[in-house]
This record gives C-alpha cells, sequence and structure tokens, in this order.
C-alpha cells in the first residue's frame, strides 16, 4: 500500500502514524489546576530528545477547535509540570485520568490517586509512580493544529530497586512501563525483552 500524505485527511494521518509509529511511552503529566487541584492525563505523543540539558517533549492537543486540554491550559500559566512513567499496576488509574472532565474537576481525585510533594516544582507528584519527571516548560512549538510542549527535567524521583545507586543501570526485573499501541485500546506490555550487543 502506497499513501499520499500530502493530501490524507488528519483523521487519516492519526489513524496510521498513532497505529504504526508503536510502541509509544506514555507521559502521565500532571499540571496544576487554578484553583490549586491536581490535573492529570496521559500523553503518547512523547519521548526524550537529549541528555545535555535533560529534554523531554510531549503533545498535548486541542480539546476542541481553539479550546486546548487542561494540561496545556495549565502550562500557559504555571510553565511546570511532572512527567512520570506509566507501569502496568497504574494502567488502569492511568485509563481513567483520560476521561475528559470539566476543568478543575480532578482526574487525580476520581482515579482515587494520592499525591506528594515535589522538590522543585510546585506540582505535586503521583506518590505511586515507579518514576516521576519534575520538568519546567522550555518552550512550546505550535506548528499548524499540533502543539509540542518541550521540557528540561528538572529532579527524577524513581522507586528504589528499579537503578543501581552506584552505576545507574536498570534492573529490568524491577521496571515495567507500558507502551501504547494502536488507538483506541492497543497497549503492549515490557516483560518479554532481548538483548543485542552493538556491531
Ligand atoms: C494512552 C493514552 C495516550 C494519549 N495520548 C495523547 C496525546 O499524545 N495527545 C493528546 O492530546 N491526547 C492524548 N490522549 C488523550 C488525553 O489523555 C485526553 O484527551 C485527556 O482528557 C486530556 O486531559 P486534560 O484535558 O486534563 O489535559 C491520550 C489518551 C490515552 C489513554
Amino acid at each position: 500500500m502506497e499513501i499520499d500524505f500530502t493530501t490524507t485527511s488528519p483523521s487519516d494521518s492519526y489513524k496510521i502514524l498513532a497505529a504504526l509509529v508503536t510502541p509509544r511511552p506514555i507521559a502521565w503529566v500532571t499540571t496544576l489546576n487554578e484553583d490549586g487541584s491536581v490535573n492529570a492525563a496521559p500523553f503518547s505523543f512523547f519521548n526524550v530528545f537529549g541528555a545535555d540539558p535533560p529534554l523531554l517533549g510531549f503533545a498535548p492537543g486541542n480539546r476542541e477547535p481553539g479550546v486546548p486540554k487542561d494540561t496545556a491550559r495549565n502550562l500557559r500559566r504555571t510553565r511546570e509540570f511532572v512527567v512520570h512513567m506509566v507501569d502496568e499496576d497504574l494502567a488502569g488509574a492511568m485509563n481513567l485520568t483520560a476521561a475528559a472532565r470539566s476543568y478543575g474537576d480532578s482526574e487525580v481525585v476520581a482515579a482515587g490517586l494520592e499525591t506528594a510533594a515535589s522538590v522543585s516544582v510546585a506540582t505535586p507528584r503521583l506518590r505511586d509512580a515507579v518514576v516521576a519527571m519534575e520538568c519546567h516548560e522550555w518552550g512550546t512549538l505550535e506548528i499548524g493544529r499540533n502543539r509540542l510542549v518541550l521540557g528540561l527535567v528538572r529532579h527524577v524521583h524513581v522507586r528504589d530497586g528499579v537503578l543501581d545507586p552506584d552505576t545507574r543501570y536498570l534492573d529490568p526485573s524491577n521496571y515495567a512501563p507500558i507502551g501504547r499501541m494502536e488507538s483506541p485500546d492497543g497497549y503492549c506490555r515490557t516483560s518479554d525483552r532481548f538483548r543485542m550487543g552493538r556491531a
């Protein structure tokens, strides 16, 4: 099959790209609502892009034309956020926080999640996430109707046992992030790993 992407509709482009560019990691992002409550939502248009400085990006879209999703709305005001990695244990809770709720109606509360104070940002983190990365927004690129938030990682919380304290190498047996597969409900586990030495 050949697909001419210069004429593809946005919904088809989404369907095709989101199905083919998989698995994707999921950024589970907390931001602060205006009333001080905590907003949480997952974004699989997400990755890390460098280490000097430590850089990541994710792409929160609009709820409807011209109306940003709550995460993007909060970021405009606070310019900070926390990215959590989603593992198998928290997959169901992550899914609950993807529901569209009215602004200020905290997904964190609705999903029964506990928060904990962050170190370098005012936005709380999700207490039970294996990994929480506190970020300051470096800037946001608006390309057509896409919005790409770039953040600098300032502080990282990792559950004990995941990284070796001396070498900083990962113990894969203690880390089970899930990946996003085809929309709307495809996911994968990362339990079937293999190694391949560098050529
Ligand atoms: C696994 C998963 C990945 C998602 N990835 C994205 C994404 O990359 N960009 C996006 O705009 N919405 C994405 N969504 C949908 C948002 O999570 C959803 O619209 C959410 O309600 C936004 O919340 P907010 O308004 O509190 O920011 C994803 C949903 C799920 C379940």
